[in-house]
C-alpha cells in the first residue's frame, strides 16, 4: 500500500459530525452483506436486511452503538493520503477493578485490506492502555487475527482456557448493549454444544458468512491452527486478551 498513513485517536466527545458521517459511509460501503436468514430473523428491522444487500449503518445508529453518551469511548481513524481507509471504535469500563476495552467496530476499506492496517489501528488503540484487557466479537477471522496480533501474541499462541471463567461476567457488565446481551456459545462454555463452535457468542447478527468462511479456509490451507471452531449463523467469534496483571489476579492464564 503506497501513500502516507496517519492514525489518530479521538475521544468520543471530540468525534465531529463529519467524522461520524465518514465512518458510517466507510462501514456501509465496505462491511459485508446480509445473510440468508437476516430478513426473517431481524424482526421489525427485517425489511432493511434483504439477503445479499450491503449491511448499512446510519450515523445516528453508529453513535448510539459505539459512542453512547456516558460511556468512555474512542474512535481510531486511519487515513491514507488524507482519505479515510479504516477505523475502530472501542468502549472502556471497569469490572471488579479490572480495566476492560471492547472493540465495538473495526472496518478497513476494501482497497486497503491485507496490508496490516487493521492490526496497526488496533495497536494504536492499545498504546497507553497496556493495563487493559481487550475483547472483540467478529464473524471475520481476519479481525480476530488482527486483535490477537495487536493485543496478544498472534493466532499462533492462543490459549482459550482462561476465557470460560472470565468472559460471561465481563460481557454482562458491559455498557455496550450488544455485548451485554450476547450469549457466549460453543464447547468452551457448554460441553454439550453440538454446533462445532468452540469460542463464539450468539449476537443475533445475521450477516452473510461466505467471505469470513473463505478467509477461514485460507487460514486452514495455510496450516494455521484455528481454535475458535465453526461459526454458526447469527454468531460471531469471540476473542479476549487479559493483561498479565489481571490474569494473575483472576487466576487465569493469558488468553492470547
Ligand atoms: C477484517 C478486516 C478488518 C481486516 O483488515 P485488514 O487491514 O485487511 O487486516 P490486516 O491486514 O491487519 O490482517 C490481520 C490478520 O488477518 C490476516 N488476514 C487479513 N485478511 C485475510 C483474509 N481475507 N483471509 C485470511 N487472513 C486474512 C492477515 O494475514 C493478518 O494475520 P496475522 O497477523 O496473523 O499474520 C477487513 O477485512 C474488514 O474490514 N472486513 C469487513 C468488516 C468486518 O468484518 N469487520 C469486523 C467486524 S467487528
Amino acid at each position: 500500500m503506497s501513500g502516507t498513513i496517519v492514525i489518530e485517536n479521538i475521544q468520543g466527545h471530540d468525534v465531529s459530525e463529519d467524522m461520524i458521517v465518514e465512518a458510517a459511509e466507510l462501514f456501509s460501503s465496505n462491511y459485508g452483506i446480509w445473510g440468508p436468514f437476516a430478513e426473517e430473523r431481524m424482526g421489525t428491522f427485517g425489511r432493511f436486511c434483504k439477503p445479499g444487500r450491503p449491511v448499512k449503518m446510519s450515523k445516528n445508529r453508529l453513535r448510539e452503538q459505539s459512542l453512547a453518551p456516558g460511556t468512555d469511548s474512542v474512535l481510531v481513524r486511519a487515513t491514507v493520503d488524507g482519505k479515510l481507509a479504516g477505523h475502530a471504535f472501542a468502549t472502556f469500563w471497569e469490572h471488579e477493578g479490572h480495566k476492560i476495552g471492547w472493540i465495538t467496530q473495526l472496518c478497513v476499506g476494501q482497497n486497503f485490506r491485507r496490508n496490516g492496517l487493521a492490526t496497526k489501528i488496533l495497536s494504536h488503540l492499545r498504546e497507553n492502555k497496556h493495563d487493559h484487557s481487550f475483547g472483540i466479537l467478529s464473524s471475520h477471522p481476519a479481525t480476530i487475527r488482527a486483535a490477537l496480533r495487536a493485543f496478544g501474541h498472534g493466532i499462533e499462541q492462543v490459549d482459550l482456557s482462561g476465557i470460560k471463567a472470565l468472559i460471561p461476567a465481563i460481557m454482562k457488565s458491559s455498557p455496550v448493549p450488544y455485548v451485554k446481551m450476547a450469549t457466549p456459545t460453543g464447547s468452551l462454555f457448554d460441553q454439550g454444544d453440538q454446533t462445532g463452535a468452540v469460542c463464539c457468542a450468539d449476537t443475533a447478527f445475521w450477516v452473510d458468512h461466505a467471505e469470513p468462511l473463505a478467509a477461514l479456509n485460507v487460514i486452514k490451507e495455510d496450516g494455521i491452527k484455528w481454535p475458535f471452531g465453526d461459526l454458526p449463523d447469527g454468531c460471531e467469534f469471540l476473542a479476549f486478551s487479559t493483561t498479565t496483571h489481571d490474569a494473575e489476579d483472576l487466576m487465569d492464564p493469558r488468553v492470547m
